[in-house]
């Protein structure tokens, strides 16, 4: 069974092209979505690595979807939460007896997962014993369970997940390499949101109402303050930070829009940080963004603005008289002349 294009155009919802609901607006996630779909067709062994929250099981879970293992199952298993024992029997499975407390025989997951994808989620975590056990497995497609000395072909498309830096790993002695080369025949690297700011506000939209439709809440929007907030936190927590800030801020809503308000401390502190990939900028330019983004964050409230500023209200003045904008300039004004 071949997945065609035409299969992988249905993936395709509307005109914004995102695969099965994922959001990929900026240039990086659509290449990287791109390149999973292209992985899907064959049955290579995929590691996809990045920070936490960036959608590696989302990633995953596409890759499984656009396979000709679509019908099969999509499995996935966190190898850095469980002990080794306890893993190894979750893997692989075991017979009545094989260890205390296993009063009866039971599959692993590789067997579960059967026909399907197996994630090996936080591959990074797993013990120098087990990474011999998984590689062995990658070569011979075979499983044993724990207890048993026949072993049992198994038919599993693996992905690997990782938050950690494989390479960095190796060097230091922790991860084996040639485990390493079975995982990451095909690399996608999930980029952190920081680094795709125009996926924030399309993430942002649907996470919302998502949301509002989860908690029942009659919450359709965010207002542009808020949005603008958004674009200005540098989400160190990724799309799954961003998903908790918009619950909450679909939570607390008063009204149709969610407010800036709403949104987490952290999140309604964040000022702008100049991007060092970004031109550099003259200092004053620097200043001017800040001074007015600070002012912007306190609704257009000088002496608030210039007590967080440590500046004088005259010096702030000054200043804004400067940038051509006056004392009565709402937050939205101050934007447009900026
Ligand atoms: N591109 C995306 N579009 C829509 N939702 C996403 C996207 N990326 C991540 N998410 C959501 O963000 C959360 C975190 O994603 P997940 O795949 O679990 O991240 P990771 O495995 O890297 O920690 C999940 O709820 C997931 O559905
Ligand atoms: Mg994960």
């Amino acid at each position: 069974m071949h997945t065609t294009d035409l299969d992988l155009k249905e993936l395709f919802r509307g005109e914004r092209q995102e695969p099965m609901g994922m959001v990929a607006r900026s240039l990086a996630m659509r290449q990287l979505i791109d390149l999973a779909l292209r992985v899907a067709r064959v049955d290579s062994t995929v590691l996809i690595s990045g920070e936490s929250g960036t959608g590696k099981e989302r990633v995953a879970g596409l890759v499984h979807h656009a396979s000709s293992r679509a019908p099969g199952p999509f499995i996935a298993v966190n190898c850095g939460a469980i002990t080794e024992t306890l893993l190894e029997s979750e893997l692989f499975g075991h017979v009545k007896g094989a260890f205390t407390g296993a009063l009866q025989e039971r599959p692993g997951l590789f067997e579960s997962a059967n026909g399907g994808t197996l994630l090996l989620d936080e591959v990074g975590e797993v013990s120098p014993a087990m990474q011999v056990k998984l590689l062995r497995v990658l070569q011979e497609r075979e499983i044993r369970r724990v207890g048993e000395s026949t072993t049992r072909a198994i038919n599993v498309r693996v992905i690997a997940a990782t938050n950690r830096d494989l390479a960095q790993e190796i060097a230091e002695g922790r991860f084996r390499m040639d485990l390493y080369y079975r995982l990451h025949v095909v690399e996608l690297q999930v980029p952190p949101l920081r680094q795709r700011r125009e996926d924030i506000l399309p993430l942002a939209r649907i996470l919302l109402s998502e949301a509002a439709a989860r908690l029942n809440r009659p919450v359709s929007e965010l207002s542009s303050r808020a949005a603008d907030q958004l674009l200005r936190y540098h989400w160190p927590g990724n799309v799954r930070e961003l998903e908790n800030a918009v619950e909450r801020a679909v939570a607390l809503a008063q009204g149709g829009h969610a407010e800036v308000e709403d949104l987490p401390e952290e999140v309604r502190q964040a000022i702008p940080v100049p991007l060092v990939t970004s031109p550099v900028k003259h200092l004053e330019a620097i200043e001017k963004d800040y001074i007015l983004a600070v002012l912007d964050l306190n609704g257009g409230n000088q002496a608030r603005t210039a007590e967080q500023l440590g500046i004088g209200t005259a010096t702030l003045y000054r200043k804004l008289k400067r940038y051509g904008m006056t004392r009565s300039a709402c937050p939205g004004a101050l934007r447009k002349q900026a």
